[in-house]
């Protein structure tokens, strides 16, 4: 319930305004964003490799609706490229990418320009790009780009929300050699008639799409912090080479948990950056109710 208030409070323009403006709310926004910009980005993707972790970037933005905007979001990414390549960060790093951030509402096939500008320059940087799934409306807008993009770049790799229904249809199309899919629970309030709503659903929905991956030639990134889903992957992955799949997290979740686990497997983490955190931030605030007693509690002790 509370979930689903954050979930839509963070596509209302109203309450964007109210929490930007919070004197506070940045202190707690870092826990969950590298930083405002690229420089801050670069020193939080320094770190990560140090820790012998694997870095994807995303510029966050989500749901333009002006054309200028998502050409801007496509050269925040190609200089994210040129940086990384730079810097001498780029090899095996990756680059998410939220198609709604490049135009995917507005008519034509602006996004899939700019989508295929971005991993032209990701490929020559030596790095990969995989695309966000947002929410379910956009899903066949979105595996539709994806077949465009992969005749042309087969290392392009999407998300699939375990939470939808219709994942398990869409991953067999998905399972196939060269795919990379990574697989996620959902972050977006969906009905009931295309997605499962209960916890436990969801759960065996998310174990039954990560069998398909393991049974599957592709190569399965288990982007999860749940505990449970950690040991059950680690189960299916026997017999796979460690190289063969990766785990992924969130940057400024279970940071332990991703040094420790980075040790003996391939461990990736979701390094957003880029002043429009707001629909990101609610959506980490939704997934966990603690977060936003925390939130709170930073007016409070003031
Ligand atoms: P679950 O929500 O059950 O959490 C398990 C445990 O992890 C919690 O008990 C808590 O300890 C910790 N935890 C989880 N979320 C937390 C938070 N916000 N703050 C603090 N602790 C937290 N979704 C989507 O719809 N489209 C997408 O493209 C992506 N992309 C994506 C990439 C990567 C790399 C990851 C890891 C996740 C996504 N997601 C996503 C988000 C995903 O759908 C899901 O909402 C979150 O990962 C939380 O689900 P868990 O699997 O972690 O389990």
């Amino acid at each position: 319930m509370l979930g689903a208030l954050l979930l839509a409070a963070g596509r209302s323009e109203r309450t964007r305004g109210l929490v930007t403006s919070m004197p506070l709310t940045r202190s707690v926004v870092d826990r969950f964003v590298a930083g405002d910009d690229l420089e801050a980005a670069v020193g939080a993707v320094r770190e990560l490799a140090g820790a012998g972790l694997r870095v994807t970037l995303d510029h966050l933005g989500e749901d333009t609706r002006d054309a200028a905007q998502a050409e801007a979001t496509r050269d925040a990414y190609l200089r994210m490229f040129e940086a990384f390549e730079r810097y001498g960060l780029a090899d095996g790093a990756d680059a998410s990418v939220k198609l709604s951030a490049l135009g995917q509402a507005l008519p034509g096939e602006l996004a899939v320009d700019h989508a295929r500008e971005i991993c032209a320059a990701a490929g020559r940087a030596g790095m990969t790009v995989t695309l966000d799934m947002e929410d379910h409306t956009t899903v066949d807008s979105t595996l539709e780009t994806l077949g465009k993009l992969r005749s042309d770049f087969p290392w392009v790799g999407v998300a699939v929300q375990a939470m939808l229904r219709r994942s398990e249809g869409d991953l067999r199309d998905l399972v196939g050699e060269g795919s990379r899919v990574r697989l996620v629970k959902g972050a977006y309030a969906e009905p009931g008639s295309v997605a499962f709503q209960g916890r436990h659903e969801v759960d065996r929905a998310y174990v039954r799409a990560l069998r398909m991956l393991m049974e599957g030639d592709g190569y399965p990134m288990v982007a999860s912090h749940d505990p449970r889903i950690i040991d059950i992957a680690l189960a299916l992955a026997v017999g796979r080479s460690a190289s063969s799949y990766e785990f992924q997290m969130l940057y400024g979740i279970r940071a332990a948990e991703q040094r420790r686990l980075a040790q003996d497997h391939r461990m990736r983490v979701y390094v957003p950056y880029g002043a429009d955190w707001y629909g990101y931030f609610m959506r980490r605030l939704a997934e966990r109710p603690a977060n936003l007693a925390f939130f709170l509690r930073s007016f409070v002790s003031r």
